[in-house]
């Protein structure tokens, strides 16, 4: 009976400590390594005196850039770095004076959450997380590959736009618009890491902003979640928790991005806002054109959301912070109505609404009023290369004859000094010789880009400079900025039967070099009565 008894005592404390080898926190030079206990083993190690990780070791590899560490921004400098373990939850907390980051790790699983608080933006005005990963081990980048891989290149715009093998790259060039960028990931032969984003509340620039969201440099593979930044910034920056989001770290496997983070209720986090004190708003979109998808989107200086309508406009909310929010309805990402909502907790808010585009009586129309150069010439290539790339299309395609040219060979942006002016011919009837108006909606200007039109012998008059967002736009892959409309208001006998001429031109006070020179990107050009 002796025997079995102490048997039974050593295996338990072996079982035991089986166990605490696995899921939990030990500390190693001056760092919490933090064990997930997944299957495929996953320790990463936490600097205690300044939150950066330092070491990823996932399924036998270290997956951690060695010379620099993965961090908010690049690196909190110091931080007060605690680390505790309550049950199945391992939280790391960094505190700055304005700014608190969190890991979360939940045992078993091979995933590192993450959530940022801030009271104030960082002072280098971007507010984002890089994970600086080993780029021999994770050379690819997902979903859009190789346009962001700017390994052996030279630079061909500012730091950032670089020539490799013939093509122009950047981490700009990996971006997705927020309403659709739940996933990205960079990956190899062995490896898998994603960064799962299911919460984009206390961002800025509503569902169509998009950032950068992976760079292989060559000596690492940069995966990121862009919080704020200055890069094409069309709303102030909201403070308080970003996220959660999650690092998720699998063998081939694309993860689901259906994470359950609810547990963030229970741990602490400051900032955090459970479902239960959230409420919803639901209604029925109506009006708009239904060729293109429909957006609801909400927001107020705390907080943003969107959803895409069902094909029957139905829609409800993610679930909201309590407030009064502005509502928008869009058809593509050109908004067609605008009205306002309260929500508050506990319950769904009814609100239906209903707008289209209004214009007159059409007499030409180049391009769609979707919000986006779409279907325009470069439009696709734009948003993964710069426009000195050999695989664009002339920027100077000719003169654009309504009715016989093709919409597609309608360039997307006219650069003061690449491709303006540009000239439009279209035939009238008799009966469209009255007043008219000509109508250039555009969705992104630099440097003070906007056009100026003339009608025949008639000059339309320069319009105000539009607001300047201080940041390069088309040449990174933006295109979507404050999208100013502009209507020129064309007198009776302008227009003659037969055939007419428009050209449009870059009106700007100042110049430029090629295609940093003043520009604007077209959404829809319309002349109507
Ligand atoms: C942790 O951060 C401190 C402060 O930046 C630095 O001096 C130290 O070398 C770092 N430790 C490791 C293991 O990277
Ligand atoms: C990346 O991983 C490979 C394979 O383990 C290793 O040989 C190399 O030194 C690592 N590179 C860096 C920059 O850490």
């Amino acid at each position: 009976m002796m025997l079995f008894k102490s048997l039974a005592v050593v295996s338990l404390a072996l079982l035991a400590k089986q166990a605490s080898a696995a899921f939990g926190i030990t500390t190693s030079s001056s760092a919490y390594v933090i064990d997930a206990g997944s299957p495929n083993s996953l320790k990463f190690a936490v600097n205690q005196s300044n939150c950066d990780i330092t070491s990823i070791n996932y399924y036998g590899s270290e997956l951690q850039y060695q010379s620099t560490g993965s961090h908010i921004g690049s690196g909190l400098g110091s931080a007060t770095v605690t680390a505790t373990q309550s049950g199945d939850y391992i939280k790391v907390t960094c505190a700055t004076s304005s700014l608190t980051h969190y890991y979360v790790v939940h045992n078993g699983d091979p995933i590192i959450h993450m959530a940022t608080y801030t009271t104030a933006e960082p002072s280098v005005g971007e507010l984002r997380y890089i994970a600086r990963l080993n780029s021999t081990l994770l050379p690819n980048e997902e979903p859009f590959g190789v346009v962001s891989n700017i390994a052996g290149g030279s630079a061909v715009e500012g730091e950032d736009v670089f020539l490799v093998n013939g093509q122009t790259r950047s981490k700009f060039y990996s971006s997705e618009r927020f309403i659709d960028d739940k996933i990205h990931c960079v990956s190899g032969s062995a490896h898998r890491v994603c960064m799962i984003l299911n919460q984009y509340e206390t961002s800025a620039g509503g569902p169509f902003m998009r950032d950068i969201n992976s760079n292989n440099v060559g000596s690492y593979t940069g995966l990121y979640w862009y919080m704020n930044s200055g890069h094409v910034q069309t709303e102030t920056y909201r403070q308080g928790l970003h996220g959660p989001y999650s690092l998720y770290f699998s063998r081939s496997g694309t993860p689901s991005t259906n994470i359950d983070t609810s547990f963030f209720a229970d741990l602490d986090i400051q900032g955090y806002v459970p479902t239960s004190a959230r409420g919803y708003v639901s209604g029925t979109a109506s009006g708009a054109d239904s060729s293109f998808k429909w957006v609801i989107h909400w927001y107020n200086s705390a907080a943003q959301y969107w959803t895409y309508a069902s094909s029957s406009g139905a829609f409800t909310s993610p679930a909201m912070k309590p407030g009064t929010y502005t509502m928008v309805y869009y058809q593509g990402e050109y908004a067609v109505a605008t009205s306002s909502v309260t929500v508050t907790a506990g319950s769904t808010t009814s609100k239906s609404i209903s707008g289209s585009v209004k214009t007159g009586k059409t007499v030409f129309k180049i391009g769609d009023w979707d919000g986006t150069p779409a279907g325009f010439s470069n439009s696709a290539n734009q948003l993964r290369m710069h426009p000195s790339d050999s695989r664009m299309s002339s920027w100077n395609p000719g003169t654009y004859t309504v009715g016989s040219s093709s919409v597609s060979s309608f360039p997307m942006v006219l650069f003061k000094a690449v491709n303006s002016p540009l000239t439009i011919k279209f035939t009238a009837s008799s009966s469209q010789t009255g007043a008219a108006t000509l109508r250039i909606g555009t969705t992104l200007s630099f440097a003070g880009g906007r056009p100026q039109a003339v009608i025949n012998s008639y000059s339309g008059p320069v319009p105000a400079a539009p607001t300047n967002l201080n940041s390069r736009g088309v040449t990174r892959g933006a295109y979507r900025g404050l999208g100013e409309v502009y209507d020129v208001s064309i007198p009776a006998g302008t227009i003659v039967a037969g055939t007419n001429t428009i050209t449009i031109s870059v009106a700007s006070g100042s110049s430029g070099d090629a295609y940093l020179s003043p520009n604007f990107i077209f959404d829809c050009v319309e002349l109507f009565q």
